[in-house]
């Protein structure tokens, strides 16, 4: 089923105009007391990924209930099979008359709203109305463009929440991001890493897939017999088991945007532990690391304790536990995953640090688009300079001095760091030449003001979103100085800083 995305988006405008001017209106965006009706925009707003989330309303609640069933040994092919009920709690923020979820690679089977069932429909076409209480999926993979259209019926009101369920399934793959990346809910021999950064989620569930939409979350993931799954926040009960299937069950209390899902599946081995105030630890390692990354990882793991009381300094720890996966079977990359980052092989000392710095940056304070990946990984890139400082290796400044060593002619500068492109959110001088804007910053407005800054952004914008603007807006606020021509230089220019 293809529709196409001109299309939609006129029908979007089209909607209200149409509605009010057609009798009978019962499907036009007109109810029978005369109260107009729109359709939710397809996508959040973001340039970079223009059918990533929705408009229309704010999901409070994701609770997901997934069964898996990976793939089998060598050599069968490497798909699993997923099957799924997601209960959402959502609220409209406009008078709906449709509204899209996110949804790639699986097929619906059953939606329901506040109880009542839905008729799946083919995609109707431009300004065509289908009658009663439906749904619909497009699955465009040349435009990005994945989408599950539900037209509720009664309409919703602004400011009703209603409870949705949508039950779908579908054969996993090993889904790639816009770069050709894996993420998403990635297939593995031994079970699956998931790992959603930026609108993989979408992958393996219906969802506003965007960070301007956080929500909390509760799982419920089924497995075979003697497989792990471990997800985002604590355990809510003891895993149970029948017939040769075991679920586990977790609960993530805390908002949290939908890249930093995770649900992965595999031969893990659990350790507990907390930080000297009490916050939890949760640890999943798999049983088959190389004794190498195992001790690499067993080491760096021992330290996370240590490094969120070091990270303190940014405000206290965002959440109600902390943690890490270590997958053997990987796609090769670390994700800053809620509460519980998932590793690639081995956690080294750096990553780890890196990825709990996420903790503060990225995942309390999210980006508002994703052209502000930079607030994710310069922070987290300087933390790991600040980290190594402390502890006796390089210094922020030694590692300020290599990034300023490499020449202006070297591609690495003709990066805009707070402007990358959607293939550019992962290149190296988002890190390098982010966290050197940081320590510039740093330098220019002193110890005292950067650290108040820091803390004031990250208490200001928790459990929210913030973009470059607000970031720099911020910051000559704290220092009292016109900072203009230093954002310019550090994040709007692609060429090497000379003077700042
Ligand atoms: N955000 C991850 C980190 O820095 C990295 C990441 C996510 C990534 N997707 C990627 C890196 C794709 C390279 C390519 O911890
Ligand atoms: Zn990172």
């Amino acid at each position: 089923m293809i529709a196409g995305s001109r299309g939609r988006r006129i029908l979007v405008a089209g909607v209200v105009g149409l509605g009010m001017l057609l009798a009978p209106a019962a499907s036009l965006g007109v109810d029978h007391g005369g109260t107009s009706f729109v359709s939710g925009a397809s996508g959040a707003g973001d340039a970079y990924f223009p059918f990533a989330g929705n408009g229309g309303y704010d999901v409070r609640h994701y609770d997901l209930d997934v069964t898996y069933a990976p793939p089998g040994p060598a050599p069968a092919p490497l798909t699993g099979r997923l099957d799924g009920e997601a209960t959402l709690r959502l609220r409209a923020t406009q008078n709906l008359d449709r509204f899209n979820l996110d949804l790639r690679g699986m097929e619906v089977d059953r939606v329901m709203i506040d109880g009542r069932q839905a008729r799946e429909v083919a995609p109707p076409p431009d300004g065509e109305t289908v009658e009663g209480l439906a749904y619909w999926q497009v699955q465009d993979d040349a435009a990005r463009q994945w989408e599950l259209t539900i037209q509720p019926r009664p309409r919703i009101k602004a400011g009703r929440t209603v409870r949705l369920v949508v039950r779908y399934h579908g054969d996993t793959t090993r889904p790639e991001d816009i770069e050709g990346v894996l993420y998403g809910w990635v297939t593995t021999r031994d079970g699956a890493m998931v790992v959603s950064e930026p609108e993989g989620s979408m992958t393996w569930y219906p969802v506003s897939d965007h960070p301007t939409d956080k929500a909390t979350y509760s799982f419920e993931i089924t497995v075979p017999e003697g497989k792990v799954a471990v997800a985002n926040g604590l355990p809510a009960r003891r895993p149970t088991t029948r017939q040769g299937w075991t679920t586990w069950y977790w609960r993530a209390p805390d908002l949290q945007a939908s890249y930093l899902t995770t649900a992965s599946v595999g031969d893990y081995e659990f350790r507990r532990s907390e930080t000297p105030a009490g916050l939890p630890i949760i640890d999943a390692v798999d049983d088959g690391l190389t004794p190498d990354n195992l001790a690499t990882t067993n080491a760096s793991l021992a330290l996370q304790a240590e490094m969120i009381d070091f990270l303190d300094q940014f405000g206290r720890y965002p959440f109600n536990s902390a943690g890490a996966i270590v997958d053997d079977d990987s796609v090769g990359y670390a994700l800053e995953t809620q509460t519980r980052p998932v590793y690639s092989r081995a956690a080294s000392e750096g990553t780890v640090v890196h990825e709990l710095a996420h903790q503060w940056f990225g995942n309390a304070v999210s980006p508002t688009r994703w052209a502000d990946i930079w607030l994710n990984e310069g922070w987290a890139t300087y933390a790991e300079w600040i980290w190594s400082e402390e502890q006796g290796g390089d210094t922020a400044q030694a590692q300020f001095d290599a990034v300023l060593e490499i020449p202006a002619d070297d591609p690495f500068w003709h990066t805009v760091v707070a402007d990358p492109g959607p293939l550019g959110l992962f290149l190296d001088p988002i890190y390098d030449r982010g966290a050197a804007t940081l320590f510039a910053l740093r330098t220019k407005i002193g110890d005292d003001a950067f650290l108040t800054g820091v803390r004031r952004w990250v208490s200001r914008y928790d459990d929210g979103t913030a973009r470059t603007a607000d970031f720099e807006v911020l910051f000559e606020s704290v220092s009292g100085q016109d900072l203009d021509e230093f954002f310019d230089v550090w994040l709007h220019t692609p060429e090497k800083p000379t003077t700042w």
